[in-house]
Order: C-alpha cells, then structure tokens, then sequence
C-alpha cells in the first residue's frame, strides 16, 4: 500500500507535491478570469489581449491548468490586440513558448511538449487531438521584409496532427486531418489530409497514415 502510494507521487505527474503550483498567480488568474484556475509556478503570464481557456486536467480539483513546472518556464505572451484561445484538456509542457500578437487557437486535448515555440502575427490554428512534440517552431510570419514578399500568412493544422521532434511549419501552411510531420522536417508546402511528410523541404513519403497517442514505455 505505502509501495504504491509512493509510486504514485512519483509517476503521478499532476500531483501536487511533484507539481507545486504558484498559489499567488493562480488566485490573481483565478480572480481574473472569474474561475478556479491552477497555474503551476516558474510560469510566464503576460496577458493584455483576450485569453480564454477550456477546463484543465489537474486532479479534478481545479477545473483548470496553465503552464508546467520546472525549468525552463512555459511563457504565454498575449499582447494587447492579440488572442489565445486554448480548448479543454490542453496541455503545454515546459518551456512551450506561445506569443500571440495575432490569434492562436488550440483544440481540445492537444499536448504540446517541451521548449516548442508557437509565434503568431496573423492566425495559428492546431486542432483537437494533436501531439507536438518538443523543439518544434511554428510560425506565421517571416519575421523581416523581402521587397514584394507576404510577410505573414496564417496557419491551420487540422485534427489529430502529430508533429515529430525540431520540425519547423513556416508560414501559409496547412496540415490535414490525421497527417504525421516527421522529425525535423520543413514544412513551406500544404500537407493532404491523413499524410506522412518528411525532410528538407518536407515531401509526402506515406499516404493514409493511420497513427495513435499510444507509448511504448
Ligand atoms: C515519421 C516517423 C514516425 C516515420 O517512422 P517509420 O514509419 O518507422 O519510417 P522509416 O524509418 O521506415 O522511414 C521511411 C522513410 O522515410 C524517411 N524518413 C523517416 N524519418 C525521416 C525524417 N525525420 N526526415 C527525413 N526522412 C525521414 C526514411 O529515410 C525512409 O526513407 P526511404 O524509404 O527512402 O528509405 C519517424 O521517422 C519520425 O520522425 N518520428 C518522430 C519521432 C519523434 O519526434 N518523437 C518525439 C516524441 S512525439
């Protein structure tokens, strides 16, 4: 039984005594945004445009979580003008960094891993069902001007998309329902539905692609 119960705050990585949260900035999101909201401490919040949240997974006591533990900090940038949306159930690892001084949407359930980078100007949207895993980036805009060249153009990542490690979705690009981004890929062109896209620049190496959440560990 104690064997077990240790286990338990071992393995159990939403407890509180393996995740403390930051009591202070869960009270101020808490009051803020007029619901029970927990935010586990070393996380960046800095809001000043819209910012909505769906219900969170943290032991059923609290309807919502925000952030990770640990080092690096996750970083939410929302500045003013700009909008994050994010579903229920999402989960975002630490040092997952999203700047939103456009839109970003993210579905339902989807869990984005460590140090992954998402920086919106225009629109990022990533559905329900997602896994991204660490080090991607995605972004929507060039960051700097070419003469004659959009500088930024929005993104759509579909339903259930899995995103291997340090790929890179540049702007403009649209990923369909179910596909698979093989790790360190480039992706500048959209992906059809159900798809297995690899390389430098990303090309489709697999159609109907069918994977799933499940881990081997
Ligand atoms: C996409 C992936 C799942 C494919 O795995 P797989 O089905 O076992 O594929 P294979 O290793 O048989 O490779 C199939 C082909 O794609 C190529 N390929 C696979 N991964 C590639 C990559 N990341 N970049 C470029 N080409 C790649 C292989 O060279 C092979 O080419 P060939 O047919 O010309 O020999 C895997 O390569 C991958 O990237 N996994 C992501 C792992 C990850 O990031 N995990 C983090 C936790 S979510």
């Amino acid at each position: 039984m104690i064997r077990d119960l240790a286990r338990y705050f071992l393995k159990t990585e939403t407890h509180p005594v393996t995740v403390p949260l930051s009591i202070l900035k869960s009270l101020a999101v808490s009051a803020r945004f007029g619901r029970l909201t927990g935010v586990r401490y070393n996380t960046v919040l800095r809001i000043r445009g819209t910012f909505e949240y769906g219900r969170g997974d943290l032991l059923g006591l609290m309807s919502n979580r925000l952030g990770s533990a640990g080092n690096p900090p996750t970083e939410i940038h929302v500045p003013r003008g700009g909008t994050l949306v994010l579903g229920d159930g999402v989960r975002l690892a630490k040092g997952v960094q999203l700047y939103c001084a456009g839109t970003i949407r993210i579905g339902n359930n989807t869990f984005i891993n460590t140090c992954t980078r998402i920086y919106a100007f225009k629109h990022i949207r990533i559905g329900n069902e997602c896994g991204i895993s660490w080090n991607v980036q995605i972004l929507d805009s060039n960051f700097h001007y070419f003469p004659g060249i959009e500088i930024t153009r929005s993104v759509e990542i579909g339903d259930r998309v899995w995103i291997g490690s340090g790929a890179m979705i540049m702007k403009g690009v649209r990923i369909g329902d179910g596909s698979v981004v093989a790790a360190g890929s480039v992706i500048t062109k959209d992906v059809p539905p159900g798809c297995l896209v690899a390389g430098v620049p990303g090309r489709i190496i697999r159609e109907n692609v069918v994977w799933s959440h499940d881990r081997f560990d």
